[in-house]
């Protein structure tokens, strides 16, 4: 049973308490981020991220980077890469046996090498394949089963609300929805609006997400798209404390919301990512990671860029972590 309230979202069996979903990132919505947006507070639903069906029956979950994860990530959603109907069932079962507590599959992806294997975002204009991937999916797992798409191609209205009824005729328990088209940049305003009509074709709860960083564009874009939650993705790199400012929002209509953390605060958060990371990979694969999430952090600094670069040119997280540490004091 599907039931909304301002502050609960119920799906396929799951509930989550608040309705604010952490959004797939390769690259950065790994074990480490995942247990930062939880300290933080605020956060419904984690998630992986994408991880392709193929390759997921055969990693070692202790050793894959994709795959580490730590007892107190919960309750954590696994996006699937999904596009050969032969690869549901092991991947399913594996999300299973690895705790998933519900499985999101990949409807958006545009990243050209993903598309020309038939991915992401190519899925959508393959209703039919994408009926069949939704339904084998369904009768392999009794996990809420999910999807995140883009709006198409371009803005077609009937075509659109034919692929998000068939998803859901097919067994979908939620839909998010990125409000964008699929060759969009980043930098363009999302069109939330679109998800209100998507909302509207739909039983079945539907998710808002795209360009959301503050609690000024998560009450706009609630009123705006009339979603059942809210996904965010680069907003919790650049805050990592945003899924707790925007429960209080929720909690009082967005009348009130309390500050961000001060300055001594943001770079203990910092130095709490490098611990993370230092907990959750081995040295290998700590820099990279520290790099991209750095990228955004930057942002909340008005000379971030320093901080970006030194983090970029050191060798290893040792000297990264340095380098930030003296950015960090006098910023
Ligand atoms: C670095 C990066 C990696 C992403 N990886 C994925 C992914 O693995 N799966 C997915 O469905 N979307 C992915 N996305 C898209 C995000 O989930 C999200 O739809 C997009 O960033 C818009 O939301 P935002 O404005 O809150 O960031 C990625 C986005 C970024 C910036």
């Amino acid at each position: 049973m599907q039931k909304k309230d301002d502050r609960v979202l119920v799906y396929g069996g799951i509930r989550l308490s608040l309705p604010l979903l952490l959004a797939p990132m390769a690259g950065l919505t790994h074990s480490a981020l995942r247990r930062l947006v939880q300290e933080q507070g605020g956060v419904g639903l984690l998630s992986t991220e994408m991880l392709a069906a193929k390759r997921l029956p055969h990693e070692n979950p202790t050793l894959s980077p994709y795959l580490v994860r730590h007892h107190s990530e919960q309750p954590l959603s696994y996006q699937l890469l999904l596009f050969r109907l032969e690869e549901a069932a092991a991947a399913v079962a594996t999300a299973e046996e690895l705790g998933a507590a519900a499985i999101d599959l990949n409807l958006g992806c545009p990243a050209p090498d993903i598309r020309r294997q038939g991915g992401g975002s190519r899925l959508m204009e393959e209703p039919e394949l994408v009926g069949r991937l939704v339904r084998e999916v369904r009768r392999r797992t009794a996990l809420p089963l999910s999807a995140k798409i883009r709006l198409g191609e371009e803005l077609n209205a009937p075509r659109l609300r034919d692929l998000c009824c068939l998803l859901e005729d097919s067994g979908l328990d939620l839909l998010t929805v990125h409000a964008r088209l699929r060759g969009e940049p980043y930098g363009r305003k999302p069109r939330w609006e679109w998800v209100g009509k998507v909302k509207q074709w739909l039983s079945i709860p539907v998710v808002a997400n795209g360009g959301i960083f503050s609690s000024a564009d998560a009450a706009a874009c609630l009123a705006i798209s009339g979603a059942d939650g809210l996904m965010i993705g680069r907003g919790a790199a650049v805050r990592p404390w945003l899924f707790r400012q925007l429960a209080e929002g929720l909690a009082n209509n967005f009348s009130q919301v309390s500050a961000g953390p001060d300055r001594a605060e943001k770079a203990a958060i910092f130095l709490r990512f490098c611990a993370l990371l230092e907990e959750s990979f081995t040295p290998e694969r700590r820099l990279g990671r520290l790099k991209e999430f750095t990228h955004y952090y930057a942002r909340n600094y008005q000379f971030g860029h320093y901080l970006a670069a030194a983090v970029q040119s050191s060798p290893d997280l040792f000297t990264a972590r340095q380098r930030a540490e003296q950015f960090l004091a006098t910023a």
